[in-house]
């Protein structure tokens, strides 16, 4: 079994997956820290981020391994733990210019299909182009005013800075960010973390 979580920037996205594949007692596999990850590799080799020959030869010369553990997902090269690094501000920055990039795409796409199921995959493009015959598709989402108000309460942050600074990644997420036709749709803003969890295990369980 597959189930696709997919939805805008800080729809709560990671810690649903999380814990939909705890009740499941499946793995989930984060799409986002792959692309993450290809921003790191590329950023320490020294490539310009536009330029995706640069970004695909530091992936290749670095191979980078998911570990889906449901509780979070780490990523290793070889012996190292790139997790820790792969929510800094100069990776957040980064992300959005590599993850336009078709071989970067591919490169991540591959990784991600070579899982053996059953697993949750959390992302933007898992369930229409990733995995577009998953048996349970979701994607959430919630106004831009919301997402703001959480994550205000997670860092020392003005509420309208962050608002703006979402708006702004919701352009540049677009392409690869629309719902699946057969997604259930999610809005998030009314509902607690258990609340989008039960709806999505409510889902999966009217999808078998
Ligand atoms: O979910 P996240 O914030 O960790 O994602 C990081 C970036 O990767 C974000 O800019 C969107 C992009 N991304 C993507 O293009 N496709 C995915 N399947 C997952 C993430």
């Amino acid at each position: 079994m597959i189930v696709t979580i997919d939805g805008i920037a800080a729809s709560g996205k990671s810690s649903v997956s999380s814990g939909v594949a705890r009740a499941l007692g499946i793995p989930y596999l984060s799409s986002g820290l792959l692309y993450r990850a290809a921003t790191l590799l590329g950023l320490d080799s020294g490539a310009d981020l536009n330029d995706e020959a640069a970004v695909l030869a530091a992936l290749h010369a670095h191979p980078v391994r998911l570990e889906p553990l449901a509780e979070g997902n780490r990523v290793w090269q070889g012996t190292r733990d790139l997790t820790d690094d792969l929510h800094s501000s100069t990776v957040d920055h980064g992300v959005s210019v590599v993850a336009v990039l078709p071989g970067v795409r591919a490169w991540v796409n591959d990784q991600l299909r070579q899982v053996p199921p059953p697993f949750v995959a959390e992302g933007r493009d898992m369930g229409t182009n990733v995995f577009p015959h998953a048996p349970a598709k979701f994607y959430l989402t919630a106004s831009p005013r919301v997402r703001a108000q959480r994550r205000a309460k997670e860092r020392p942050e003005d509420v309208d800075a962050i608002e703006a600074a979402l708006i702004r990644r919701d352009e540049l997420d677009h392409v690869q960010s629309a719902p699946a036709v057969d997604a259930h749709v999610i809005d998030t803003g009314p509902l607690d973390l258990e609340g989008v969890i039960g709806a999505i295990l409510t889902g999966v369980a009217a999808d078998r």
